[in-house]
């Protein structure tokens, strides 16, 4: 009997539905649960991982800037914050600007209420005097829910984690974020550029294979959740730049034909056929501003570290 796909969760559903597509793909969200939190973390640890370490140096180095940029005229603000994580760069600019008297509460917004318990309960003691709001839930949720605030409001979407969409995607997902702001709020998001294609296909086939085991952690999740038999030994990492499109693509694929059981359903593997894992999408300054306008922002300004590898924009909901 199959299972109606009623009683499947969400997790299971995009799951079975990606690997009986044509093209078989796994949704990169789903690498995120402890096992991969942590390997994410042991990931921008690595040399090879630039883009935490750029992005860093550019909050160091200009966060002067940035805070006159946001916020000449010295109102009230809230940040938040989407996808906030271990906040290690953001700390950087929340210090920085209570340190400078701004009057802001810092919103970081988690789908995991496990990570925000500890970010608020780091944050707290390392910057006294912090306003912290935390909101557990999906971004356009929290967006909603603190709606009609009076202060300004700054949507921080750091670390590149709008490069995890296709450029149709980001529009989309600018635009749609872009309508719950007021005219005169700003965004603040991160964003990885092309570069010599060697250094963005090291950042992501790393020599230590830490990314390697993070796309298969997966495979090991969907295995533990969904009572499923997927031989990790059985694949290969693989990811590619695509220097035209900006896209780097990462695989697993499959060296021998293998049927994958799950609870009451089974998928047939090829020798050699892919599963399309991610997308970590790198942009041209030419091609941020033409996303800004799409999606209805208008950019403000740029802020990018010393080798231009990485930027970090700053644009307005057009007024
Ligand atoms: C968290 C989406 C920015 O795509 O660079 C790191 C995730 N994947 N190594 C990225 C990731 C493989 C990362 N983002």
């Amino acid at each position: 009997m199959t299972k109606e796909i009623s009683t499947l969760t969400p997790f299971a559903e995009d799951v079975m539905e990606g690997l009986m597509s044509e093209n078989k793909h796994l949704p990169s969200k789903y690498f995120y649960d402890a096992k991969g939190d942590s390997l994410f973390q042991q990931i921008m640890h690595l040399d090879e991982y630039y883009l935490t370490r750029k992005e860093l140096e550019i909050f160091e180095t200009h966060k002067a800037a940035i805070l006159e940029a946001i916020n000449g005229d010295n109102e009230p603000l809230r940040i938040i914050e989407l996808g906030a994580g271990d906040g290690l760069k953001t700390k950087v600019l929340l210090k920085y600007f209570l340190s400078q008297g701004v009057d802001f509460i810092y919103t970081p917004v988690d789908i995991s209420g496990n990570v925000l318990e500890i970010l608020e309960q780091n944050l707290t003691a390392e910057i006294p005097g912090l306003k912290i709001e935390t909101y557990e839930g999906d971004y356009f949720d929290a967006l909603k829910g603190i709606s009609e605030r009076p202060e300004k409001d700054i949507v921080f979407f750091l670390g590149s984690n709008v490069g995890n969409f296709s450029r149709e995607e980001a529009e989309k997902f600018l635009s749609d974020l872009q309508k719950f702001l007021k005219a005169g709020d700003l965004l603040f998001m991160g964003v990885d550029l092309k570069k010599d294609p060697a250094i963005i296909l090291n950042a992501y086939n790393d020599s230590q294979g830490v990314t390697r085991e993070f796309n298969l952690n997966l495979l090991d999740r969907i295995n533990t959740e969904m009572g499923a038999n997927f031989d990790r030994d059985q694949f290969l990492h693989y990811p590619y730049y695509n220097p035209h499109t900006g896209e780097c693509r990462s695989y697993l694929i499959s060296k021998s034909e293998q049927e994958i059981t799950f609870e009451e359903e089974s998928v047939v593997l090829r020798a050699w056929e892919a599963i399309f894992m991610e997308i970590s999408k790198k942009y041209d300054r030419k091609q941020l501003e033409q996303l800004a306008k799409a999606s209805g922002f208008c950019p403000v300004q740029s802020f990018l570290d010393s080798d231009n590898w990485f930027a970090d924009v700053l644009w307005q909901k057009e007024k």
